[in-house]
């Protein structure tokens, strides 16, 4: 089985447990309209103050935030401690752009935590390299004042340099305030993207080998993902964003730790009019297709600006916890299998286990290429009933006509077992 090199910081638990929240929460929930608002809209400092004087979350309780994810069978959390908009959901020394400064009036960081922690799971936190508040963030293609005339100009007050020593006193503060932190992800790069005349952004601009330097000699496990626009040798993790890989990720040929980070409905940040949320059977083969292709799968939730999670968000992982309760050994320490499965199904492994997830219900028989003679037992994992499994030349020979020589195949009930997607657990000899 392929298995990527060892990197800086430890993967050993990530490529195991497979399955993360995102959690998007900023001023920007309460546009309710995307988490790039500012942005799209290029609304000012001025116009986007709104949020930050109404930004009151009276119902947030990450122990409830926490107790969904847990039940969704999630093992870690990626929380934006600040996303592009430059808004801190901590009580940060280096800007007055705060949560305690708004109504709320209180670090919103330390309790989601405690609350995830205590939870069992382990905690990451993204932070945005860039930054739509901060006074010496130049202007680029992103920024809400990419169009005006005076765009260049203005620049010339604002000092990158500034800003990169602003986020490593920001990165001190939340790699050593609040315990072991297990992931940091920090989001982006595009150093090509010029824009009327505007560079874009990398390596040079955050300053990123001193970033990265600080942030292993502060947290040595930390995983590091793979958006500081640095060579590969710093990179922990890959993170293809709402976007499934068919295969193994890999970098100059070689395969490497990834994770897919997606969304419920499109939107990272709360969206009250989004639309296109997705089906349980996409949530779940999504989850199926990561941990089958050797990857992991980071499902992102955007919580309302009264703090909670909407109820189509809780639909959404009550898919996922139903599902888990019975096939989390089919998840858990899984990689991609070096098997080919049959059509209209995926296959995750884990040693001697081989779960075959179907994603399209067939007519009782399933044939499965190059299994022939590999396979002890074969059973449903969401009741643990038998399946039965005909060997080419055995005494069921007669209803598998046309199968090839190394094929075996199962028989599977006429009628869809009542589970999103059903899976059948080979042991193999
Ligand atoms: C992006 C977006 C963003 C989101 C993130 C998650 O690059 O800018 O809003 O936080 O990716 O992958």
């Amino acid at each position: 089985m392929l298995k990527p090199d060892p990197t800086a910081g430890d993967t050993s638990w990530f490529v195991h447990d497979r399955f993360g929240m995102f959690v998007h929460w900023g001023l920007y929930a309460l546009a309710a309209r995307h988490e790039w608002v500012k942005s799209r809209e290029r609304i000012d400092d001025k116009m986007y103050q709104r949020y930050f004087d109404h930004f009151n979350p009276d119902l947030y309780d990450p122990v409830t935030w926490a107790a969904a994810a847990r039940d969704a069978g999630m093992k870690y959390v990626v929380l934006t401690t600040k996303h592009h908009e430059g808004f801190c959901l901590w009580d940060t020394q280096q800007t007055d752009y705060k949560a305690p400064n708004t109504p709320i009036g209180k670090d919103l960081l330390r309790p989601f935590v405690t609350a995830f922690r205590e939870a069992g799971l382990r905690v990451g936190f993204y932070y945005s390299l860039i930054d739509w508040h901060h006074p010496d963030f130049p202007i680029d293609i992103f920024h809400p004042l990419r169009d005006r005339e005076d765009a260049a100009e203005l620049n010339q007050s604002r000092d990158i340099r500034k800003y990169a020593a602003y986020m490593r006193e920001q990165v001190r503060e939340l790699l050593t305030g609040y315990g072991p932190v297990d992931v940091i992800w920090y989001d982006f790069s595009y150093p090509g993207r010029v824009y009327r005349g505007l560079p874009g952004k990398g390596r040079n601009d955050w300053e990123s080998e001193q970033l990265i330097q600080l942030t292993r000699e502060l947290q040595p496990g930390i995983i590091v993902n793979n958006r500081l626009d640095l060579p590969a040798e710093h990179i922990d993790i890959y993170t293809p964003e709402q976007y499934q890989p068919r295969e193994w990720v890999r970098v100059d040929g070689k395969p490497v730790v990834w994770e897919a980070c997606q969304t419920f409905s499109g939107s990272w940040g709360y969206h009250r009019d989004e639309a296109t949320w997705k089906s349980p059977e996409q949530l779940i083969q999504m989850l199926v297709n990561s941990v089958g292709s050797g990857g992991n799968l980071l499902m992102n939730v955007g919580p309302t600006g009264r703090g909670t999670l909407d109820d189509r968000a809780l639909a959404a992982l009550d898919v996922y916890a139903e599902w888990m309760r019975l096939h989390s050994r089919a998840i858990y320490g899984c990689t991609q299998s070096e098997f080919t499965p049959p059509a209209d199904c995926h296959f995750t492994q884990n040693g001697n286990r081989l779960y075959l997830h179907i994603f399209s219900w067939p007519f009782r028989h399933i044939h499965i290429d190059g299994l022939s003679g590999k396979v002890e037992y074969a059973q449903l994992l969401n009741d643990a009933s038998e399946i039965a499994i005909l060997e080419p030349g055995g005494e069921a020979s007669h209803v598998t006509p046309n199968v090839g020589e190394d094929s075996l195949t199962l028989e599977v009930p006429v009628a869809k077992p009542n589970v999103v997607v059903p899976v059948i657990e080979l042991f193999l000899r």
